[in-house]
């Protein structure tokens, strides 16, 4: 992943470098480095962990210079240190990089047998000495970054910068994204558009094979040929501020507190409240022609998707086959040629899903991305974009991005239900008017948030815990344990009640928590029979249920969580909240990072 800048500003650049780092942590921040020239000298700084590491760095050691590269970091070749941080150097280059070089052991080799030795364990610095070495042999910048380009294999998004040129940044794009930004008398180079949102709104997205020159007052785009290309300048919808708090403690708790508000944005966005109906969309296909929808995604989009499929195959009785993007892209699926295809992804840059979204696209299947970022790859590349109304999520474990894809894919559900029949205008009416109805009872659901995080506390204990859930809730049991996982570091499984007895019931005993996510559904009853056998065997249960099913359920639990009762169609929507702040609150009591928690990161570019 990473995230990379470039500036040729007129101002002192090491601030303003800094300033869009912040805005690219969410790609990773195991290290951060900005490098300058400055009377035309490269020099840089580089700092282990959190850009706010390389900010004190800065304070003590200041850079000058107006033109800079940065670089925030989640590491792949070579452990997160500062002597693996970007920018890397070779004799008059400085580079830095997002994606993985895969020829670079090859490369390193070739290197090293001309004499270039290697300072750090990444694959990047093998681009630095490319260049380095055609410097060397009197090649000019320009010419020089183009030869090395053109030896790597592998993905990624480079900004190089070069001694003796204080109006030249090269930068490349071959998988991970790459915007240039237009200022005046000032160019940038950014991973997003969100990072540049400070300097300029004016966007130039590369695209896969370009390579560009920036300069202060002029910018070419080449493709690896060294053909010159023209590539569209563009309005970002980037907002500039950054955005913050406000009163909560984290993103993730801010976050998980705009939900009614952006799910009834999102709603409002597919379906018309007013005449109970799912608003006419602009498809690639016809819901009604189709045999078969694909669905690929990673984490927790990828979950979403998942809980959609419940959805599309009951109410529009249409298949659905729902793929982790890793799997999808090297499976060589057959594809019928009466499918459509959508992506989930909150980043919109997730690269296995890009390379999913690539090959339906190969094989001639109208693809449809459900993205949160507009402007993402995965959206320009789709033939239509069903957004998200999320906002900017911050905090690294997606929350009001996942309750919003559920929002657009239950909307879409219904819309194909209508468009094929399978349900009457009443039903549709009936369908839009509970969905309507899923921000109040989300805002209802975050008043229990006292209760949940009583039964956090004692969570926070454990080291393990399992997830139970049967129909939609199986997916949420997915999302409930991977949320708890990722934030608070405590094993966490997520599996079909159903199928506890294959294998999982071998586990349970009373230091193992057992979460069961059990509306008064039409499988109540078969999910509180599982519950028994958790009981019997010994284990603790915490209840999520609505308050029919409290009355009904005949097993002692450790604690109940109650919700209102509330249509079927709306519960995974609203059941998420209870499984997001039991997470949150778990992570803050173990005291972990809550928003960058170790080892991830939010847009995950790299196979
Ligand atoms: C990372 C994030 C997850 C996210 C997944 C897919 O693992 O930490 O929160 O669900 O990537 O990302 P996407 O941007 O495609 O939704």
């Amino acid at each position: 992943m990473c995230g990379i800048v470039g500036i040729v500003g007129h101002s002192p650049v090491a601030p303003l470098l800094v300033e869009a780092l912040k805005r690219l942590e969410y790609r990773g921040y195991d290290s951060a480095g900005i490098a300058t020239v400055e009377h035309g000298e490269l020099a840089r700084r580089r700092a282990e962990g959190k850009l706010v590491n390389l900010q004190r760095k800065l304070d003590g050691e200041p850079l000058g210079g107006l033109i800079g590269i940065g670089h925030t970091r989640w590491a792949t070749h070579g452990v997160p240190n500062e002597t693996n941080a970007h920018p890397h150097f070779s004799d008059g280059v400085a580079i830095v990089h997002n994606g993985i070089i895969e020829n670079f052991a090859e490369l390193r080799e070739e290197l090293k047998k001309d004499g270039y030795s290697f300072t750090s364990q990444t694959d990047t610095e093998v681009v630095a000495h490319l260049v380095g070495r055609e410097l060397a042999a009197g090649v000019p910048p320009v010419e020089a970054a183009h030869r090395a380009l053109k030896r790597l294999e592998g993905a990624f998004a480079l900004a190089i910068m070069f001694r003796g040129d204080e109006d030249l940044i090269v930068g490349a794009r071959n998988g991970p994204p790459l915007a240039v930004g237009h200022g005046k008398g000032e160019m940038f180079l950014g991973s997003d558009a969100i990072a540049l949102a400070p300097f300029t709104n004016s966007i130039t997205y590369l695209e896969d094979g370009d390579w560009v020159v920036v300069r202060r007052n002029e910018f070419a785009i080449f493709d690896m040929e060294g053909n010159p290309v023209k590539r569209k300048r563009q309005q970002s919808l980037g907002t500039s501020f950054m955005v913050d708090k406000g009163n909560h403690r984290h993103f993730m708790e801010k976050e998980i507190h705009e939900q009614p508000e952006v799910i009834a944005h999102t709603l409002a966005h597919y379906l018309d409240f007013a005449n109970g109906t799912s608003r006419p969309l602009d498809l690639p296909f016809d819901f009604a022609k189709l045999d078969r929808l694909t669905i690929s995604a990673c984490g927790t989009a990828y979950l979403a998707g998942l809980v959609s499929k419940y959805w599309f195959e009951r109410l529009a009785k249409l298949p659905v086959d729902v793929d982790i993007a890793s799997e999808f892209r090297y499976r060589e699926v057959p594809l019928s040629t009466k499918s459509a295809a959508f992506f989930v992804s909150q980043s919109g840059e997730t690269a296995d899903t890009l390379a999913s979204l690539r090959y339906c696209k190969a094989a001639g299947v109208p693809i449809g991305s459900i993205v949160n970022v507009r402007e993402s790859t995965i959206a320009r590349e789709s033939d239509v974009t069903l957004p998200t109304l999320a906002g900017p999520e911050i905090g690294v474990a997606s929350t009001k991005a996942f309750t919003c894809q559920l929002s657009v894919l239950a909307s879409l559900a219904v819309r194909a239900a209508a468009a094929r029949g399978a349900i009457s205008s009443e039903e549709e009416r009936a369908m839009v008017r509970s969905l309507s109805e899923a921000p109040r009872y989300a805002a209802q659901v975050l008043k229990l948030d006292g209760q949940i995080e009583k039964v956090a506390r004692e969570l926070a204990h454990y080291k393990h815990v399992l997830y139970l859930g049967r129909d939609t809730n199986y997916p949420l049991a997915m999302e409930g344990a991977l949320k708890l996982k990722e934030i608070s570091y405590i094993h966490a499984e997520g599996y079909a009640a159903g199928e506890l007895k294959h294998g999982p019931i071998a586990l349970i005993d009373e230091q193992m928590p057992v979460i069961v996510i059990a509306p008064h559904d039409r499988i109540f009853e078969k999910t509180v029979s599982n519950m028994q056998e958790v009981a019997a065997r010994g284990g603790k249960i915490i209840l999520i249920t609505d308050t029919k099913g409290a009355a009904r359920a005949t097993v002692d639990t450790m604690e109940t969580i109650v919700l209102p009762d509330m249509p079927e169609i709306i519960a995974p929507i609203v059941y998420a909240l209870p499984i997001q702040l039991l997470a949150y609150y778990t992570a803050v009591f173990m005291g972990t990072d809550v928003d960058q928690p170790r080892n991830l990161a939010k847009s995950v570019t790299v196979e």
